[in-house]
């Protein structure tokens, strides 16, 4: 598998902190970054899916990588577990802000408390989380935040109003905290997934007709997968991208 073919002596025991770890691309991220050795934790509110992955990785390590559940439009609760763990395991070096939602909503249908609720999920916990991991990265002595973005900000995609709007601000998020870090010795950049076909996508959305078409548009004629995001993001949180921030780094298969 791609995930265990490289790798960073750098991420060894390195503490990391993953959003929506438990399932889709974020299931990727836990499993190559536990198997890179560090001590990841990260949140969920699949406890299902989140404890299955902690049965799975202990079973092939004889460690298990830290689940806590918590919804993270809930910012107390999220700056209580980024406390909790900073003090368990050490300091965060490593964020990966990837929970998200893509729910489709037509334009006529969002409300004031649909629009709010949608930014307190796909954009609002990034800052937050980032503020308060920022603190125990400066004290590691620096650090990388990795945001999701998505390639959905440069297309015209409809019914996605909402999602596409609070995406594009991760990007302007990512280059606005690079400048604000960057003197910490923190990098910030946004990897921006093309079209990933994880379960809940094949599921929900993505017809064998869809998929036919995004591999079209792509100038890579692959599915694109888990596995084919989680080794960018082991990059960008080595120091092997020591000198990379504020950046978008796209996994798309040439989409873009
Ligand atoms: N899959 C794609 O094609 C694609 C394309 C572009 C961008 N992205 C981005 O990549 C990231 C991961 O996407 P994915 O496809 O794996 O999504 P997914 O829906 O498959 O997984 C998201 C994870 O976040 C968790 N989650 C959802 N709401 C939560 C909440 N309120 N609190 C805590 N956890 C919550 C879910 O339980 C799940 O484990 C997202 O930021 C998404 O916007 C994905």
């Amino acid at each position: 598998m791609i995930n265990d073919v490289v790798r960073y002596p750098s991420l060894e025991h390195r503490v990391i902190f993953i959003t929506g770890g438990g399932s889709g691309i974020g299931a990727g991220l836990t499993r190559a970054f536990h198997r890179q050795g560090a001590r990841v934790a990260f949140v969920d509110i699949d406890d299902a899916a989140s404890q299955a992955l902690v049965d799975e990785l202990s079973a092939e390590s004889g460690r298990a990588p830290h689940y806590f559940h918590c919804d993270i439009r809930d910012v107390a609760a999220l700056q209580a577990v980024i406390a909790e763990v900073g003090k368990s395991l050490g300091p965060i070096q490593t964020l990966v802000n990837n929970a998200a939602n893509d729910d489709r909503h037509s334009w006529r249908d969002i409300d004031v408390d649909y629009w709010d609720e949608r930014m307190s999920l796909n954009l609002r916990p990034m800052f937050f989380a980032a503020q308060a991991a920022a603190h125990q990265m400066i004290e590691a002595g620096g650090g990388s935040i990795i945001n999701f973005g998505s390639v959905s900000v440069r297309m015209a995609i409809g019914d996605l109003s909402a999602y596409v709007t609070a995406k594009a601000a991760v990007h302007g998020l990512t280059r606005s905290l690079a400048r604000d870090l960057g003197t910490h010795n923190i990098r910030v950049n946004t990897l921006v997934p093309g079209s990933v076909m994880t379960e809940r996508q094949l599921e929900k959305w993505i017809s064998p007709e869809d998929e036919a078409s995004i591999q079209q548009h792509q100038c890579l004629k692959l599915r694109l997968e888990a596995h084919h995001v989680a080794p960018v993001a082991l990059f960008l949180a080595s120091a092997d991208s020591q000198a990379i921030s504020g950046q978008e780094l796209a996994v798309d298969g040439g989409w873009g």
